[in-house]
Formats: structure tokens, sequence, C-alpha cells
């Protein structure tokens, strides 16, 4: 297994372009599931995340070709079997986002239960009581959510939680339905938006993705489109904190600045000054010391939990004291327990971290545990005085293209090695 070598200390400077968005690709090539023609998606990131939603569209025997540039061109035409198994989903819960469609699309679906996870329980009750609002015959066999209906009926639904890919799930649906569907207390993240907006370009009718209101027409048949993949929000705010905790500048390219409010506002009381331009966001240190933050997670458009993790390495050693609320998840603080190997000084207090920020971190070999755990790991291991060790970065893999030679571009010395 491949680990990361950094050696921290760099000013980062310079532009990265930021990938397309994970959490936007997974759902659009499950919905490809419910076109009756080929559907192509452009700007899709090369992560493992992606590859292995491709696996089980493959599994099922779903005509899936990728070319060199990351294009994806998906067949449902060809589906055999409309079944997510165990071994699939056990390596990514994402998978259950193939409920929705291949019961809508297909009238059944096998989906292994996703099962516990590193950062919270992480439950999909709203997943199936939607669907059984919906007319679906659920039941749970072997670990098993065995999904049927002849064709589902619309709904009004009232999620008890704001659920991103539980209103993508319900959503993508709802297109197919018979008559409308209302979700109530939708997730408005633009993750949501993008999978709205792929499915309008297969023919669906939706108004009022990005509020917590989304009213679906339900419609015959979706025909096949082109789309492309919105940019990364997650990935363009890493690299903004890793300019900031450096004490250097960064300029995030092909990004939408408007989905990253939150961030932007956190960066600047940290200190940075962050300059937004057409397609850009640019933050600049000026070799100072970050301020601590407090932050405090929420649903889109406050601040992501996706987000939280980078902000606590940025807080270790910012000047002040700091708190992470995490609200979202109930088990994601395990880089606390790593950057505490490092020197930072971190108390936790149920599901706040306080942190009080120290002059500088020592390397010190640390481990993944989690996608954005690792992105906090690699950001204290750019400003850790030494050579960092990170382990079992496949984590990283699954959420940031080319992590390595991107930071590489920007001045930080780091290197992938085999361990
Ligand atoms: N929840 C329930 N029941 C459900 C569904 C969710 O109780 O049926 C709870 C969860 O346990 C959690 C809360 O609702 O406490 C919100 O979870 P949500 O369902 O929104 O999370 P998710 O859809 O499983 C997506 C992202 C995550 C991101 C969260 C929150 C994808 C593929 N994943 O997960 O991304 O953290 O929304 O924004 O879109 C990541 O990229 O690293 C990642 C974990």
């Amino acid at each position: 297994m491949d680990k990361l070598q950094i050696h921290g200390g760099v000013p980062l400077e310079g532009e990265v372009r930021i990938s397309g968005a994970k959490n936007a690709t997974l759902p659009i090539v499950a919905g490809a599931l419910l076109a009756d023609g080929p559907v192509a998606v452009s700007n899709v990131p090369h992560l493992q995340d992606v590859t292995s939603m491709i696996e089980l569209l493959g599994r099922m025997g779903v005509s899936v070709t990728i070319d060199e540039k990351m294009r994806i061109e998906i067949d449902p035409a060809t589906i055999r079997d409309c079944t997510a198994p165990y071994e699939l989903v056990k390596t990514m819960r994402a998978s259950i986002l193939v409920l929705g469609p291949l019961l809508a699309r297909f009238g059944q679906a096998d989906v292994s239960l996703p099962g516990g996870c590193a950062i919270g329980a992480r439950p999909v009750n709203i997943h199936v009581a939607g669907l059984q609002a919906m007319g679906a015959d659920i039941f749970i066999e072997g670990g098993y959510i065995r999904a049927r209906a002849s064709r589902l009926r619309g709904a009004r639904l009232v999620l008890e939680t704001v659920t991103v890919t539980g209103t993508e799930n319900l959503l993508m649906a709802a297109v197919l339905a018979d008559g409308q569907t209302i979700i109530e207390n939708a997730a408005r993240e633009p993750e949501v938006v993008d999978l709205a907006n792929f499915l309008i370009a297969m023919g669906a009718k939706i108004q009022g993705a990005g509020t917590d209101r989304i009213v679906v027409e339900g419609v015959g048949r979706l025909s096949g489109t082109h789309y492309e993949v919105l940019p990364d929000r997650i990935e363009a705010g890493t690299y903004l904190v890793a300019g900031a905790i450096t004490g250097g500048r960064v300029r995030v390219k092909h990004v939408r600045p408007d989905h990253l409010d939150a961030v932007i506002v956190k960066l600047e009381e940290a200190g940075a000054q962050v300059g937004v331009g057409d397609g850009w966001i640019e933050v600049d240190m000026r070799g100072r010391r970050p301020r601590a933050v407090d932050i405090r997670t929420a649903p889109y458009p406050a601040f992501p939990t996706d987000m939280q993790a980078q902000f606590a390495a940025l807080d270790t050693i910012a000047s002040g004291v700091g708190t992470i609320t995490e609200t979202i998840f109930e088990n994601r603080f395990m880089h606390m327990l790593e950057m505490r190997r490092m020197g930072a000084e971190i108390r936790l207090e149920g599901n706040t971290a306080i942190i009080r920020g120290v002059d500088h971190l020592t390397a010190a070999p640390v481990m993944a545990t989690d996608l954005r755990a690792s992105a906090s790991l690699v950001l204290a291991g750019l400003v850790a005085e030494g050579r960092t060790d990170i382990e079992r970065i496949y984590h990283i893999d699954r959420g940031y293209e080319a992590i390595e030679e991107k930071l590489a571009l920007l001045g930080a010395r780091i290197r992938r090695v085999p361990n």
C-alpha cells in the first residue's frame, strides 16, 4: 500500500485546476440508469469512488466506456441484473444511489445495506421510507434492501432529516413516477442541483432544486443526453486552506465561487485576503500566521461537514483558540487524535473540538481514517517540521484527484512512495 511523504514548511504558491465534483458525479452516473438512450458525462474526476460506481454498473451488465479525457458513456439498455452486491457496496456507501433509479426504471432493485462507516452510523431509513410512500414494496433480507414496484406513484415526502443522497435517490425515483412528487426538507447542496439539471437535460420536469422544496412531475420516459459535471467545491476548499495554512498564495481555477461562500467567510476570519473572479478564487496569507476560527457544520448553504477537518488543521497552528462543532455525523473526529500525535493541542467535548493553536506541529507517522480526515493530515503535514508519513492513503484517492501532483505544482515537497 502506498503512503504519502511530506516535508513541511513550504508556503504554497500558484494556481491549481479543480476537478469535477465527486459527489455530483456519483448520483449522475447512477441517474444514467433512468435513460432510454446512451448518456455521456464529462468533467468526471479520476477517482476511486467513480471507478467503483462504474464497476457497479458494469456488474449489472450496463455498458460503460471511458475515453482518455475521462468522458464516460453509459448505455443502460444492456442491463441484465438489478443488483448492487455487498462486496461493492461495502467499499462505497454511495452505491445506495442506484436504488431509486433501478426501481423507477426497471421496477426492481436488490441493493446491499451499506452497514457501518468510519464517520457515523449513516442509516438509509429515509431513502427506504420515501420509496415506500411512493408505493414500493420493500423488505430487508440477507442484508439486502429488496425493492419492487410496477410503477412508482407520486407522493408528498417530508424528510425527517436533511439528507443529500436521500434527496437524490428520491428525486431520481420521482422523475419516472406516475404523477406529482413533492420533497419537503430537501437537501439544497449544489450537487443535488447538478443532479436535477442533469435529469432536466434528459427530459425530467423538476422545480425547486436548490430550495428545501422540490416538486417533480413524473414523465413516461427520459432520453439520453450529454452533461458536464460541476466543479468540486470541497477539493477547491481544501486547496484554499492549503494556501492559508502554509502562509502562501493559492488560486483555484475552474470553480464556482458562490458554492464556497461559507468557506470564504471563514478564510477571511482566519486573516486571509480572498479574491474572487469569474471561475476562480485566490487566497493570500502573505506569510502570516492564521487566526483561530470557530466552525459549526450544517447542511448547505451553511458550513460543510466535508471541510471541517481541513479547518481543524488550520486551527492547530493558528493564533488563539478555535472550536469545531460537528452536527452532521457523530464520529467525525478521528483526525483530531492523529493531529495530537503531531503536537496539536485538542480537547474533545462531545461533538465539539477545542483547539489551542501551537507555534508549530512536528512531523509524525499518521494514519488516514476517512477521506476528509486524510486531507486534514496532508494539510498538517504541509506545515509540520520534519517528514510526515501518511498511511492508508487509499482513502484520499477516493476523493482527491492526483493530490500529490497538484500540491507539488504549488511547491509542496510531497511524494507517493510504496510502503
Ligand atoms: N441520515 C439518516 N437517515 C437516512 C439518511 C441520512 O438518519 O436515511 C442522517 C445521517 O446519518 C447523517 C445525516 O442524515 O447524520 C446527513 O447525512 P446525509 O444523508 O446527508 O449524508 P450522505 O448523503 O450519506 C453525502 C456526501 C458526504 C457528505 C454528506 C453531508 C455523497 C456521496 N456523500 O453523504 O460526503 O459528508 O452528504 O454533506 O454525496 C465525502 O465526500 O467525504 C462525504 C462523506
